[in-house]
């Protein structure tokens, strides 16, 4: 009989694919490495949220055939072990791309129009106040970078261009052809950097792309820049972002993600007025939640019956292979 072992809550209607299969699975909500190399030393498959998968806990899972990620990164997993070992992983691609463009727009809503502010303003009774608070914009003709232009970026950029704002993309691995097809402009990103007024960014950390924007790019960047980060922590060095918003060397940022989560109390940026941050939830809507937790569960019944012929009693309403 499989097992799997559920790490992190995810949505009913997943379970629900597992329970009507007559799969056995169990959640875990501890995360202690002795508990979860105990806990996970026979299973088949683990479907896998935001804790950390080391080669400690792996290799004391001598059953283990998947791990199916509950979104689309997989940096919280030794994936070198998993290919040595070769053991599947899975990712949800289809499920949160939406919901994370949705976030970043809101983002950009938000610091344009000083919608924060305003808020304050009025329900501090300072309704005729209204001027003292300085200008606010329009996104209409204005330049977005984005960063990666894979699910993420793509859907971002249909939201922009419904705005008619400039659409420019720096990703060198995808063909300029397909970035003109989707109506951007394809651009270096140092060209990039200089004209953008706003730039958004939408791509893995690894050893290119840590602190891919410091110092010295936010010398480049207009005054008038809203910076936004819903990929990885670390991209952005929140040291460098920090002193350029103080300084008021860019306009305004949104992190959804930080170089370490939660941020510490005394991280510096928690101070800002010229910042919005949200604790790692652009991909957290109800729908989304729903689509990965059942696009997480499918993609381990999927394998399992592809790879050991799993036989399962209610196979024949099973529809979504
Ligand atoms: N905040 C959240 O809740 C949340 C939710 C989903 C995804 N994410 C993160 O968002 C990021 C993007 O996700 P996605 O689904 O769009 O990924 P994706 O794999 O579809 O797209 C990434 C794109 O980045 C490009 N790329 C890779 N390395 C690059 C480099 N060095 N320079 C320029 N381009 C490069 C790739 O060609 C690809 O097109 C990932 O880091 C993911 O972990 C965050």
């Amino acid at each position: 009989m499989m097992n799997i072992g559920i790490m992190g809550k995810i949505h009913s209607d997943g379970l629900d694919i597992f329970k009507k299969l007559g799969i056995n699975f169990f959640e875990i909500d501890n995360f202690e490495k002795m508990f979860l190399i105990d806990k996970l030393k026979h299973v088949d498959g683990i479907l896998l949220r935001t804790a950390k998968l080391d080669e400690e806990i792996l290799s004391n899972c001598k059953n283990l055939k998947i791990v199916s990620r509950h979104g689309v990164g997989y940096d919280n997993v030794d994936s070198v072990y998993l290919n040595k070992n070769k053991i599947a992983l899975a990712i949800t691609g289809t499920s949160n791309s939406i919901s994370v463009a949705e976030h970043v727009m809101t983002m950009i809503l938000n610091l344009t129009k000083n919608i924060n502010k305003y808020d304050r303003l009025v329900k501090n009774g300072n309704f005729k106040k209204k001027y003292e608070l300085g200008d606010f914009y329009e996104l209409y003709k204005k330049k977005i970078l984005i960063m990666g232009f894979g699910r993420i970026g793509k859907a971002l950029a249909k939201r922009c261009l419904g705005f008619e704002m400039d659409v420019y993309v720096f990703d060198p691995y995808i063909e300029i052809e397909e970035i003109k097809k989707n109506n951007c402009f394809p651009i270096d990103k140092n060209e990039g950097f200089k004209i953008a007024d706003y730039i958004s960014i939408h791509l893995p950390i690894n050893s290119d792309t840590k602190n891919l924007i410091s110092t010295n790019q936010f010398k480049i960047f207009k005054n008038n820049l809203i910076l936004i980060n819903t990929s990885r922590g670390g991209i952005i060095n929140e040291r460098a972002l920090y002193l350029a918003l103080k300084q008021n060397d860019i306009y305004g940022a949104g992190l959804d993600v930080f170089e370490s989560e939660p941020p510490d109390k005394d991280n510096p940026l928690l101070t800002l007025e010229n910042i919005i941050l949200t604790p790692h939830n652009a991909a957290l809507t109800l729908e989304s939640r729903k689509r990965m937790a059942i696009e997480a569960c499918e993609n381990i019944v999927n394998f399992l019956i592809k790879t050991e012929k799993l036989n399962l009693k209610n196979i024949v309403n099973y529809n979504y292979i």
